[in-house]
């Protein structure tokens, strides 16, 4: 098994779905973890989990739109030589009755909180000349779903920042990586409760990845030999 002893990962979004599982996958891989997500009570329980896998973990709470916090977070993992950037929202709808409020909060978590966090970590990684970047973007950063037009821009705004990433950290010791699934079983589809939306999804005739099935991609994005790395990592249901 690819182990990640003696490293040490800030996974943002680690409340919940992915990042959740992510950071089980990771502790039995061996990692130091920092957890963060705005929920305490739910990030205790993950580090409590995460502990029981034998790994060294601890959670910060705050709310990645707060350019405090994730200054505060990146002094707080400032040993983390891996980050994977996974916090986000969705809200589904269709086009004409979308609300602004929406488009701007997705766009604020989805792209300017994960650019921040990004820059406050690479940064960091920089100066040491060493660490990787996941950026955990979606199937929708190449397509465009019906209800998920801004969903979809904020995605495929976080595919050029894992591009741009790349490029402009050659040579500086970083990886970065994007991972993209397809639909996964999560509770992120809980904010979209227009009836058009609730319907279609109802009508899915596929089972979605789980969360676990994500966590071993990242895992092996994070595990390429030391002179590979893993550029896009595509994910769908095998069903889809
Ligand atoms: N589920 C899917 O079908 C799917 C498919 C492709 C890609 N993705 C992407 O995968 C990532 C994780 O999604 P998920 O499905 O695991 O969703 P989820 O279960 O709803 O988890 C989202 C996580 O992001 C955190 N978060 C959201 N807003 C935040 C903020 N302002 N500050 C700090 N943390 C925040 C949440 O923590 P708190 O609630 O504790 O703040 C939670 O831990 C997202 O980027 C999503 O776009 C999901």
């Amino acid at each position: 098994m690819a182990t990640l002893t003696g490293r040490v990962a800030l996974i943002t979004g680690a409340s919940a779905g992915i990042g959740r599982a992510t950071a089980l996958a990771m502790a039995r891989a061996g990692a130091g973890l920092v957890l963060t997500g705005r929920n305490q009570a739910a990030l205790d329980e993950v580090v409590v989990a995460c502990r029981e896998r034998g790994a060294e973990a601890t959670a910060l709470a705050g709310d990645l739109n707060d350019a405090a916090f994730v200054a505060r977070l990146g002094e707080a993992s400032a040993q983390a030589e891996i980050l994977v950037n996974n916090a986000g929202i969705l809200t589904y709808a269709p086009l004409l009755e979308t609300r602004m409020e929406d488009v701007e909060a997705m766009f604020r978590t989805n792209v300017v909180a994960a650019f921040a966090i990004a820059l406050e970590m690479a940064k960091r990684m920089a100066a040491r000349g060493s660490g990787h970047i996941v950026f955990v973007t979606s199937g929708a950063a190449r397509n465009v779903n019906q209800f998920a037009t801004v969903y979809s821009g904020t995605k495929h705004a976080l595919a050029a920042f894992a591009k741009g990433f790349r490029l402009e950290l050659k040579g500086t010791g970083i990886k970065v990586s994007e991972v993209a699934p397809g639909m996964v079983d999560t509770g992120i589809r809980n904010a979209s409760t227009h009836p058009a939306v609730l319907k279609s999804l109802a009508a899915r005739p596929y089972a979605p990845l789980t969360s676990e099935d994500v966590a071993e991609g990242i895992l092996f994005a994070l595990t390429a030999p030391e002179g590979a790395r893993v550029d896009l990592l595509e994910m769908q249901p095998r069903g889809n």
